[in-house]
């Protein structure tokens, strides 16, 4: 029998996971709550938050739903995944407690430190005075995290103590994110790196490598966005730190998690850097990673939705990848991940041969206006990675935006 699926989310990252399941000959039927104008053409949108676990689980049960497969974070904090399992319903994505390896900094740490998972030395604080007389007798650059989601903001690597006192009065005293406490961590140096791998249990299916690029502008210049574009496979990502990063990192974490009682199923996303002693952590996070997944999951050569199936069934799975490159730039409203304009319209879409992802678009009778932060991403394909970026930025050439920006230099660490 054929399968019906609902995707909850709404951005790339879901419209990456939405064709990778209608690529399926075992699918039948693709639902996304709530989706967006890109995700239409490929999947029936339907209005239901992603934070609604009640709705969802109604969704579910009227429309007989075999499988949900849940993008955002926000979706795991608000216990979605707990509300379908509660039910007997299928659900892919980590429970409430196995997403606190992303949820919560301390404690990652504290899996990481218990079950020797290769990453930076820390101390974790909740008062201001202690964490201040630390930070003062250590080397700069200080790294401050705040122990909880933050969206994107809660890290700080201060390069002067000025700096990270700031820091660490924000988080402690005045608690901007709500009262909590800080992860002070000792700072690691190297290109980052993001490993994303279905894990189910003690079970680890590794996908292929990508690189994201954090910051707004060419150079790694600007203010940490939500990510300006990736791209993958990852060449300076040898087979040997592959491995290692596998089996060092991923595997026992996955295995520290079903020891401490809190088995993950899902995507288990290290974040890693590669630094001279090799790679190491730099944050996991309990979902799969965004713009990493739309230059990822293009890559699949296997069957998506058996790799899903297998892990919420704890089944083995085996896939195969593409040798091919993808590279995708994201286009992003001026202004972002600041203030910015919505409602302009996008002119030339229908012109480009490429893979176009919606990240933050409306529909506005046959116009397409922009409706977000990021609005688009474009992945160009390629026998290597430069053929992959020149493909990206001839058929950006053809998109008519004003309103749009871009970085110029995704992938350049390895062109
Ligand atoms: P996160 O939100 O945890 O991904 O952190 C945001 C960014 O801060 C990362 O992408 C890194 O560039 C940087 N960062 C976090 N932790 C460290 C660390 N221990 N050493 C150096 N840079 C770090
Ligand atoms: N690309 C970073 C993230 O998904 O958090």
């Amino acid at each position: 029998m054929k399968k019906n699926v609902l995707v909850i989310g709404g951005g790339g990252r879901c419209h990456a996971i939405v064709k990778a399941l209608k690529r399926s000959p075992r699918v039948q039927k693709i639902f996304c709550a709530p989706g967006n104008a890109g995700i239409a053409a490929d999947a029936e949108c339907v209005a239901i938050g992603v934070e609604d676990a009640e709705g969802i689980v109604k969704f579910v049960e009227e429309n007989a739903i075999d499988m949900t497969v849940v993008g955002p974070e926000a979706a795991l904090a608000a216990g979605v995944v707990d509300a379908l399992a509660a039910k007997g319903h299928k659900a892919f994505g980590p429970t409430k407690a196995a997403a606190r390896i992303e949820s919560s900094k301390e404690f990652a740490k504290q899996i990481m430190a218990k079950y020797n998972v290769l990453t930076a030395g820390y101390e974790a604080f909740d008062n201001f005075e202690q964490a201040w007389d630390y930070v003062k007798g250590r080397p700069l650059p200080a790294v401050i995290k705040y122990d909880g989601l933050a969206a994107g903001k809660g890290v700080v690597v201060a390069l002067t103590y000025e700096e990270a006192e700031e820091a660490l009065r924000d988080m402690l005293l005045d608690a901007s994110f709500g009262k909590g406490r800080v992860v002070v961590e000792d700072f690691l140096d190297g290109p980052e790196f993001s490993f994303m791998c279905v894990v189910s249990g003690n079970k680890v299916y590794p996908l292929a490598m990508a690189q994201d690029h954090k910051r707004a502008y060419d150079g790694d210049k600007g203010p940490n966005t939500g990510g300006m574009g990736a791209y993958s496979p990852v060449p300076f990502v040898t087979e040997e730190i592959r491995e290692k990063a596998l089996n060092e990192i991923i595997q026992r974490t996955a295995d520290g998690l079903v020891a401490e009682g809190v088995p993950f199923t899902g995507v288990l996303y290290g974040g890693l850097i590669l630094t001279k002693e090799g790679p190491k952590v730099i944050e996991f996070n309990a979902r799969f990673g965004d713009p990493e997944t739309e230059v990822v999951l293009p890559r699949l050569e296997s069957d998506f939705y058996d790799l899903v199936e297998a892990a919420v069934e704890g089944k083995d799975c085996e896939t195969r990848w593409s040798p091919e490159a993808y590279l995708g730039v994201v286009l992003a409203s001026k202004g972002y991940p600041g203030h910015y304009e919505k409602g302009a319209e996008i002119k030339g879409l229908g012109n480009v041969d490429a893979l176009v992802y919606h990240m933050g678009t409306k529909r506005d009778g046959d116009k397409i206006l922009t409706a977000g932060g990021r609005v688009l991403m474009v992945v160009g394909k390629g026998k290597t990675i430069s053929e992959a970026n020149e493909k990206a930025k001839a058929e950006i050439a053809k998109i008519d935006c004003d309103a749009l920006f871009h970085r110029t230099d995704i992938g350049k660490a390895s062109l």
